[in-house]
C-alpha cells in the first residue's frame, strides 16, 4: 500500500513501559495497536513514548503491526501541550490541539480511518448507534469507565501478579463477566423481542408435535438464541436485515413485561462496536495466562469465553489480531454455547428507586436542620457588582454571539462572563496558566486569553465539535497564547494556577474543584444541574464533614434536586426556595474545599438575571 500520510499528518503518541510475553504494556497501547490494525490506518505519524527507565528497551516487533511505522521517542521530545496529558494521545499542526485519553483517541482514529477510506463502512459502525460508543466521559458512562479504566488496570495487574504467585482473578472481570448475562437493550429494542417470541412460539410449537417422536428438541435451544446472531451478523455483512413483516396480533399484542430479554452478542450489546475493540486484547491476554496457570478456573467465565469466540468471527479481527501477536486460544469444548446457564438478571429489580415518602416533605426540614447548627443560605458579598468587560472595544470574536444565540441571551452570557473574568483577572499574575474546564466553545477562555496575553489559556473540553468552534474563533483573533484539549479533564495532568468552569453540569464541578485542589491552583467555579448531583465512584454527597454531621445523602439530595427550580417562569417564592437550596449546595462545596486549606467564597453574581444558574465558587489556597 502506498502511504497516504502528508507531512501535516496527526502524531499519534502511545506509551510504552515494557513488554512481557509479547503484550505491550500498558494495555491502552496494546488497545490502540490493535485498533489501527483493525481499520488498516495509516494516516497518522504513530510514536512509542518511552519513559526513562527504559529508555534502551527492545521493542517488541512481534507484537507491533508490521506495515506500521513507528518511531520511538523520549518523553522529552514530545510536544508540550502532550507533556501535560495522558497517554495515548494525538496532536494537529501545530501542536495546540491534542486529543487525550483512550477513549477519544480511538474515536478520532475510527473517523480519521474512515474519512481516508469510506468505503469501508463497518469502521464507522464501530462508534455504534447515533455515534456514542465510548463517547461519554468515564464519570458518566459505565462502558467507558470499564473499557478506559478498570478493564486494562485489573488485567495489567492480574498478569504482573501473575509471574510469582497464583494471583486472585480480579473482581473487575468478575463483573464484566456480570454484565454479559444482563438483558440487552438497543433502539429497537422490542421490535426485536417480538420478533424473538414469535420464534419461540414457533419453536415451542415444533418441539411439542416432536415429543411424540421421542426427538430431544434440540431445535429450541438453536433457533431461540440465533436471533440475537442474526440481527449481529447481519448488520456486519449487509446494511439491513429482511424488512420487517407485519406480526401476527398475538405477537404485536403482547406485554412489554412478557417479551423474552435480548442476549449479549457482543460487549454492549448485539452489535460490534469499539468496546469489543478494547476489550479483545485485555481479555485475551487475561484468558492466555488463566488457562496456562488455572484451566479450571475458565468455567466462572462461560459468557466471556464465548464472547471471545464469536468475535474471532468477525470478518477482519483474526488477521488485525494476528497482526499484533493475537493468536487466538483454542478454548475446550465445554463452554461452548450449552455451558452458558441462563443468570437471572439481578438488575432489574436493583433498578427501580424506593419511593420515600420523607421526599414528599419538601426542603425546609432540611433547611431547618440545617439552620438548628448555626448553617444558613447566606452569600459572601459581590466583589464589585457593577464591573463590566469593555465588549464595545473588544474584537467580535472575543463576544459570545456565535451561531443562533440570540442577543438576549448573548447579552446574558456576557454578564455571565463579567463575573468570572473580575476575579480571574485580579487573581492572574503574568506567567500563570489558566484552565477553562468543561470549555464548550470556549466562551471563558477565549476571553481570558485575550484579556491575558501574558498567560496560557487551556481550553479542556470532551465534545471535539465545540473544541473545534473554540479554535475557529481564536484563530481568527489571531491567539498565540491558548491550547485546545479534547480529554476527559482527569487527563490533563499539567499544573496550572488558575480553574474556572462556567456551568460545569452536576459532579462535573466537584471534579473541577478537586483537580485544582491537588494542583493548590485557585478555583473560579459556576455550578449547573444540581439535580444530577449523586454519589460517584469518586465523591460522596454531603461532601463536607460539617454538612455530614447535619445531613443524611437522602436530605442532601433534596437540597439538590430543589437547588434546580430557579427557572424563571416559576413563582417567584419557589425561586427564592431554589435559590437557598442552591446556596446550600455549594455551601457544602465550599465548606469541603475549606477542609482542605481554602478560602471560599459563594458569591451570586450580578445581576441576578444573568442566568437562573448564579452562583460561583471562588476558593484560593492558603
Ligand atoms: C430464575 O428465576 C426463576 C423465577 O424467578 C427461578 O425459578 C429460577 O430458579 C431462577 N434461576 C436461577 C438460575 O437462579
Ligand atoms: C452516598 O454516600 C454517602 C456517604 O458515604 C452514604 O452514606 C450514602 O448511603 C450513599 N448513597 C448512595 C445512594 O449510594
Amino acid at each position: 500500500k502506498g502511504t497516504k500520510k502528508s507531512p501535516t499528518a496527526e502524531c499519534l503518541y502511545l506509551e510504552f513501559s515494557h513488554q512481557a510475553e509479547g503484550c505491550i504494556f500498558p494495555l491502552h497501547t496494546s488497545v490502540t495497536l490493535f485498533l489501527l490494525s483493525y481499520c488498516d490506518c495509516e494516516v497518522f505519524n504513530v510514536c512509542l513514548v518511552l519513559t526513562e527507565e527504559n529508555a534502551d528497551a527492545s521493542l517488541p516487533r512481534e507484537a507491533l503491526p508490521q506495515d506500521l511505522d513507528i518511531h520511538v521517542i523520549s518523553r522529552q521530545a514530545l510536544p508540550p501541550i502532550v507533556q501535560n496529558c495522558c497517554l495515548p494521545a494525538v496532536v494537529e499542526q501545530p501542536d495546540v490541539f491534542c486529543r487525550a485519553g483512550l477513549a477519544v483517541v480511538l474515536r478520532h482514529i475510527i473517523q480519521k480511518s474512515y474519512e481516508a477510506e469510506p468505503s469501508r463502512k463497518e469502521i464507522l459502525e464501530l462508534l455504534g448507534f447515533k455515534k456514542t460508543c465510548l463517547k461519554a466521559c468515564a464519570e458518566v458512562s459505565q462502558w467507558t469507565r470499564l473499557c478506559e479504566l478498570t478493564i486494562p488496570l485489573a488485567v495489567e495487574n492480574f498478569l504482573k501478579k501473575s509471574s510469582d504467585q497464583p494471583p486472585t482473578i480480579p473482581e473487575e472481570i468478575l463483573q464484566l463477566e456480570r454484565k454479559l448475562s444482563e438483558p440487552v437493550r438497543v433502539h429497537n429494542d422490542d421490535k426485536l423481542r417480538r420478533q424473538k417470541l414469535k420464534q419461540q412460539k414457533t419453536a415451542k410449537g415444533k418441539a411439542k408435535s416432536q415429543t411424540d417422536a421421542q426427538q430431544p428438541s434440540k431445535e429450541l435451544a438453536g433457533s431461540s438464541k440465533s436471533l440475537e446472531l442474526e440481527v449481529a451478523f447481519s448488520k456486519l455483512t449487509v446494511q439491513d436485515p429482511a424488512a420487517a413483516k407485519k406480526e401476527p396480533s398475538h405477537i404485536r399484542k403482547a406485554k412489554a413485561s412478557d417479551l423474552p430479554p435480548l442476549e449479549h452478542v457482543f460487549a454492549e450489546g448485539l452489535y460490534f462496536t469499539l468496546a469489543d475493540i478494547v476489550l479483545l486484547p485485555c481479555v485475551h491476554h487475561f484468558l492466555v495466562i488463566l488457562c496456562r496457570e488455572f484451566s479450571e478456573k475458565l468455567q466462572q467465565f462461560p459468557l466471556l469465553a464465548s464472547w471471545y469466540q464469536r468475535i474471532q468471527e468477525v470478518p477482519k479481527v483474526k488477521t488485525a489480531a494476528s497482526k499484533c501477536g493475537i493468536h487466538f486460544l483454542y478454548l475446550p469444548e465445554l463452554l461452548n454455547s450449552e455451558s452458558r446457564t441462563h443468570l437471572n438478571s439481578t438488575e432489574a429489580a436493583a433498578g427501580e428507586e424506593p419511593n420515600d415518602p420523607s421526599f414528599t416533605g419538601g426542603p425546609r426540614p432540611t433547611m431547618t436542620k440545617l439552620m438548628e447548627k448555626g448553617i444558613e443560605a447566606i452569600f459572601s458579598p459581590h466583589p464589585c457588582p457593577s464591573w463590566t468587560l469593555d465588549w464595545k472595544n473588544l474584537p467580535a470574536a472575543v463576544s459570545p454571539k456565535e451561531g443562533k444565540m440570540s442577543t438576549d441571551r448573548a447579552l446574558r452570557k456576557q454578564q455571565q462572563l463579567n463575573n468570572l473574568a473580575y476575579v480571574v483577572l485580579n487573581q492572574a499574575k503574568p506567567g500563570d496558566r489558566i484552565v477553562d474546564f468543561c470549555s464548550g466553545g470556549g466562551h471563558v477562555g477565549i476571553v481570558l486569553a485575550h484579556m491575558l496575553p501574558s498567560c496560557q489559556v487551556i481550553l479542556i473540553e470532551n465534545k471535539e465539535l465545540s473544541l473545534i468552534r473554540a479554535k475557529k474563533r481564536s484563530d481568527e483573533l489571531g491567539l498565540n497564547n491558548i491550547w485546545f484539549i479534547q480529554a476527559n479533564m482527569e487527563y490533563f495532568t499539567g499544573m496550572f494556577n488558575i480553574g474556572v468552569a462556567l456551568h460545569a453540569c452536576g459532579v462535573a464541578t466537584d471534579m473541577v474543584i478537586e483537580h485544582c485542589i491537588q494542583m493548590r491552583a485557585s478555583f473560579i467555579t459556576c455550578p449547573c444541574c444540581y439535580g444530577f448531583i449523586q454519589n460517584t465512584s469518586k465523591f460522596n454527597f454531603p461532601k463536607s464533614e460539617k454538612f455530614k454531621e447535619t445531613l443524611s445523602y437522602k436530605e442532601h439530595m433534596i437540597l439538590c434536586r430543589f437547588a434546580d427550580q430557579t427557572a424563571v417562569q416559576l413563582p417567584p417564592q419557589r425561586r427564592l426556595i431554589g435559590k437557598q437550596c442552591m446556596c446550600l449546595v455549594d455551601m457544602d462545596r465550599a465548606t469541603s474545599a475549606e477542609e482542605h486549606g481554602y478560602s471560599v467564597q459563594v458569591i451570586s453574581m450580578e445581576p441576578e438575571g444573568c442566568s437562573p444558574k448564579n452562583n460561583m465558587i471562588v476558593g484560593i489556597p492558603i
